[in-house]
């Protein structure tokens, strides 16, 4: 559903993001691990229009979105998560669960859209607290986000990008900050959103999720794609032990 062609993007005479190619296959999990700095996030700036790539393709579902923005993406059924929690501290959990349905991806907007939460229909409120169910976070329907956890504000971000129903959902890091319980527990959560039928694209650091619960990992050093395959083939890759999950054993 998704093909990344031959992307790159360079700050200031470095490339983050160095030639790296590789499919996306509709309902699979998919995961990009590396170090830090290894241009993880950068990729999923590219992907989602938030950079414009130096070179190279994003193609999704057969078209060329190359550099649309973040707002056209979303309404082609591709919606993400970001690295650092972008919830709205002054809003209730469910309110900012709704405003994935009208905000995809930009961050920078969602305060503005206060007024317009206060006003909103009874059907995303109903939609807000099925996902919040989805997610496992349902018991903090009423509850304003100060008062939430940062493992249920987690959870919380993932419902809001559900509330935008996309069909390829992007996740930076979404276990970071979280105990390994709680890291188990969303990663069943993952894998329960493959399975409902929006395909998963996600980072994460946490090897024993990745391997767990990904069909298929690229594995990127230095923006370049050192490899890539299933949780085995890449574990057994000599290129990737030494250059990476080496240094975690
Ligand atoms: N906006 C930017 N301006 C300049 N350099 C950038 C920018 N964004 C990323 N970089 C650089 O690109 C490289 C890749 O960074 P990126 O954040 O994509 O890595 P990452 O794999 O996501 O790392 P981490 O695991 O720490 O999140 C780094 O050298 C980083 O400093
Ligand atoms: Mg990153």
């Amino acid at each position: 559903m998704l093909s990344v062609k031959s992307l790159s993007r360079s700050f200031g005479g470095v490339a983050a993001v160095d030639n790296v190619t590789f499919d996306v296959k509709q309902g699979h999990v998919h995961a990009v691990i590396g170090p830090n700095g290894a241009g993880k996030t950068t990729l999923f700036n590219l992907i989602t229009g938030v950079y414009e790539p130096s070179s190279g393709q994003v193609v999704l579902d057969k078209a060329d979105v190359t550099g649309m923005p973040p707002e056209a993406l979303a309404q082609r059924g591709m919606c993400r998560t970001f690295q650092n929690l972008q919830i709205c501290m002054n809003m209730t959990a469910c309110e900012n669960v709704m405003l994935g349905a009208h905000l995809h991806s930009n961050p920078s907007l969602w305060s503005g859209f206060l007024g317009w939460t206060r006003t909103a229909d009874r059907k995303l409120e109903e939609k807000a607290h099925e996902l919040m169910d989805f997610v496992g976070v349902g018991s903090a329907r009423g509850a304003h986000a100060t008062q939430l956890s940062f493992g249920v504000l987690k959870r919380l971000e993932i419902a809001r990008a559900l509330a935008a129903n996309p069909r390829l959902l992007l996740l930076d890091e979404p276990a970071a900050g979280l105990n390994d319980s709680e890291t188990h527990a969303v990663g069943e959560l993952i894998r329960k959103i493959a399975a409902s039928g929006t395909t998963v694209l996600l980072v994460e650091h946490d090897m024993k999720m990745v391997m767990s619960i990904s069909d298929h990992i690229v594995v990127l050093d230095q923006g370049k794609k050192l490899a890539e395959g299933t949780a085995h083939q890449v574990r057994s890759n000599p290129d990737v032990v030494a250059a990476y999950l080496g240094a975690d054993e």
